[in-house]
């Protein structure tokens, strides 16, 4: 049977415009968006309306890029950058998820502080570990989050202890395609790490197991100066994305690729053509010194840009964190050379919600025959009587928290 919601309905139409109704109507039928409108529609009269009052219900957040199994180094390690922080911390850290308890806790806490600050599907990557990535699933699965979690395949150049052989890495992602492919709101998505901890022999084989099982990949790609040339050093001198399209990982399949800072032409009409979608991470960027993604120059290219925390290289778990710092690096881009307009709000907006919600897909607004995935937000009286909806909106990104959201809902299921 229908529902029907009353509040302030907001959200991202297009980069540059916001749909609002004020006290309108939101109906929904188990988990799809069936009417979105100002008045309640004829049909729907009679049945119970529960009006919220004066909140805003506004689409979730969808992060691309993040590492459950770095949750616990968030803030961690922050003086070092790429490369150094993988060895020194990193591999370290994600080795313990072979242990099952400690995977649970990590994971336990990880999965509740997504749905705690609004982020209502995500990217994921696990670690190398079979059994702690076969958690990570269980903890989306348990809460109806919607996610695409990979097992983190990595086989050379990186400590013993946490690289495995490309038999094995294989033999797990085919385990858990198996276990898993069944269910709605989680999927496998083939990750391996980046190019220099893959062999050619595993870069081939994943790209034919994500053709032959029809699963999406994710991996990093030019995020860091030292690691484009180790890329280099180790696969000669082809530009880095190529190294992942000669083995069918560059949109052959639904692709994301983290960071994508430094694309030259040649990688920028490659990625456009191959609608792969570039990840951006602001403040891992920052932290670990790796670069300011040109976004409004790949925007104005053709290319697709989402949003992602890059837990643990980004130190805040929460989108509203990412939108900000997005806009914020815009706005130094834009100093530096003017040509390139700075980030509005609505376009990072669009980007966190529309954007990385369309790979889920029909995610990311209030509109008919969408997902009913949205948030309520309760901001504090003061702000309802100053501010339009769309400021209370930007001030709840720039300034809000969790407490401020007094409910989310996944596919229509209150979470
Ligand atoms: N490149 C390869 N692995 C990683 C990682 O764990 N984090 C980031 N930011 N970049 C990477
Ligand atoms: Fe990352």
């Amino acid at each position: 049977m229908a529902k029907i919601l009353r509040g302030h309905i907001v959200y991202a139409d297009t980069p540059s415009s916001f749909r609002v109704f004020e006290g309108g109507y939101l109906i929904y039928d188990n988990n799809r968006i069936v009417s979105v409108s100002q008045n309640l529609p004829r049909d729907y009269e009679g049945l119970e309306v529960e009006d919220l009052g004066d909140v805003l219900i506004v689409p979730g957040f969808y992060d691309l890029h993040t590492h459950g199994g770095q949750y616990p180094q968030c803030g961690v390690g922050m003086s070092h950058q790429l490369l150094h922080w993988l060895k020194d911390y990193t591999y370290t850290l994600e080795m313990k998820f072979e242990d099952g308890n400690f995977a649970r806790r990590i994971y336990t806490e990880f999965a509740n502080e997504l749905v705690k600050y609004g982020t209502l599907g995500a990217a994921v990557f696990g670690t190398t570990s079979l059994r702690g990535t076969d958690i990570l699933f269980q903890e989306f699965i348990n809460r109806g989050l919607r996610g695409y979690i990979g097992k983190v395949c990595m086989e050379c150049c990186a400590p013993d202890f946490i690289t495995k052989d490309h038999v094995t890495n294989i033999g797990d992602v085919i385990e858990l395609e198996n276990k898993y492919s069944h269910q709605k709101m989680v999927k496998s998505i083939v990750t391996p790490r980046f190019a220099p901890t893959s062999t050619a022999e595993s870069l081939e084989e994943l790209g034919r197991i994500a053709q032959a099982y029809n699963l999406a990949v994710q991996s990093h790609l030019d995020e860091n100066v030292d690691e484009i040339e180790w890329v280099h050093e180790l696969y000669g001198p082809d530009a880095y994305a190529k190294v992942y399209d000669n083995y069918g990982l560059y949109g052959q399949q639904p692709t994301l690729m983290a960071h994508g800072i430094y694309l030259t032409d040649e990688e920028v009409a490659l990625t456009r053509d191959r609608g792969v979608i570039l990840v951006h991470c602001p403040d891992s960027n920052l932290n670990l010194g790796s670069g300011i993604m040109p976004v409004r120059k790949y925007l104005s290219l053709g290319i697709t840009v989402a949003l992602g925390t890059d837990i643990a290289g980004g130190h805040k778990i929460s989108m509203a964190e990412a939108l900000v710092r997005c806009i914020q690096l815009s706005k130094l881009v834009s100093m530096e050379q003017p040509e390139y307009k700075s980030l509005s709000f609505c376009e990072a907006y669009y980007m966190g919600t529309v954007v990385g919600g369309s790979f889920f897909g029909l995610v990311g607004k209030l509109e008919k025959d969408y997902q009913m995935d949205c948030l309520v937000i309760d901001d504090p009286d003061l702000y309802k009587e100053l501010y339009s909806l769309e400021d209370r909106l930007e001030k709840f990104v720039y300034t809000g928290d969790d407490r401020w959201i007094s409910r989310r809902y996944i596919a229509g299921k209150q979470v």
